[in-house]
């Protein structure tokens, strides 16, 4: 398998994505976004996700501007905050986000979570971005399956990304397959259990195997599923060890035994049931 820094996925409008992106959830306003994605960006990543929601966009666009690097050749991800919903708000929400991050286009608009009773007005408002060019490409996150049966059938544009929460604790299957037979691309979000699994026995000991940390070893199963993963981190240090993924593979019985911690296991809201309580400790 040649997965490299510089890998990117097509998705379903030619678009290329790159695998690996730089995950900016959580990330104070201020210092602390706009270091870390500075520090992502030297450390060669080339694909910043972000969201209304986080409130740092201003200080992502500004890395992203200071960095040297030209805008088209970094992937721009953001979502709509679930406030922000409906046909016109959605328009509105999106101009703001073009102003926070001071560009005129964003690779990847994302409705980030499928708000009940407006998100088909909200993703009519996103074809449109699509239309005029401000938007490259548009999908989804936390989207079920019946979610997106529904969107395609009250919409002309299929999405192209289901942002979702994946990692060997919860190796959503029957979600990728189902995405992968609409040709949406799934991304990983929390791909290192937002920190809270990282000392698994079985993780540690695929790591230690071939000389590397367990973060190193949940990013590259994601990729070796073929999905885009997101890891986040405030610190240097760890920005740069989770680029360090393209100089080892896992092994076949590595996989399955990865795949085999499946126990649907989440530190996000659950989209199947909104009521299930979040597991952050
Ligand atoms: N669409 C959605 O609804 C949604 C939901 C959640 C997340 N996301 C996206 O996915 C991205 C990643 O998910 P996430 O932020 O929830 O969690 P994550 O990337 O799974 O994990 C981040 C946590 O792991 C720690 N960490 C990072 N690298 C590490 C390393 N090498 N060794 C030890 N600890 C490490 C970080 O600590 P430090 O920061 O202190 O280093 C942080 O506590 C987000 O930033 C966001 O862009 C999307």
């Amino acid at each position: 398998m040649s997965l490299e820094l510089s890998s990117t996925i097509k998705l379903n409008n030619d678009v290329d994505i790159p695998v690996l992106g730089f995950g900016a959830y959580q990330l104070a306003k201020g210092d602390e976004t706009y270091n870390a994605v500075r520090w992502a960006l030297e450390s060669g990543y080339r694909h910043i996700d972000t969201a209304q929601f986080y409130q740092n966009e201003k200080e992502v666009g500004t890395a992203i501007r200071e960095s040297g690097i030209a805008r088209e050749e970094i992937f721009v991800t953001t979502k709509l905050a679930n406030a922000n919903h409906g046909y016109e708000q959605t328009k509105i929400a999106f101009d703001a986000s073009l102003k926070a991050l001071g560009t005129d286009y964003i690779d990847l608009f994302l409705l980030h979570w499928p708000v009940e009773g407006k998100r088909l007005d909200s993703w009519k408002a996103l074809e449109e971005l699509v239309r005029t060019d401000e938007c490259r490409s548009i999908g989804v996150s936390n989207f079920t399956e019946e979610h997106i049966d529904e969107l395609m059938k009250g919409s002309k544009i299929v999405p192209a990304m289901n942002q979702v929460e994946f990692h060997p604790f919860l190796y959503q299957r029957g979600l990728f397959n189902y995405c992968q037979q609409h040709e949406i691309v799934i991304t990983a979000y929390s791909p290192l259990t937002a920190g809270e699994r990282l000392d698994d026995q079985t993780i540690t000991s695929i790591a230690h195997s071939h000389n590397k940390t367990p973060a190193q070893v949940m990013i590259r199963w994601a990729l070796q599923h073929d999905v885009v993963v997101i890891p986040k981190s405030a610190h240097k240090e760890r920005i740069i060890e989770n680029v360090a993924v393209f100089d080892f593979e896992l092994s076949e019985e590595d996989m399955q035994t990865l795949d085999g911690l499946n126990e649907g296991l989440r530190f996000s809201w659950n989209p199947y049931d909104p009521e299930q309580v979040v597991r952050f400790s």
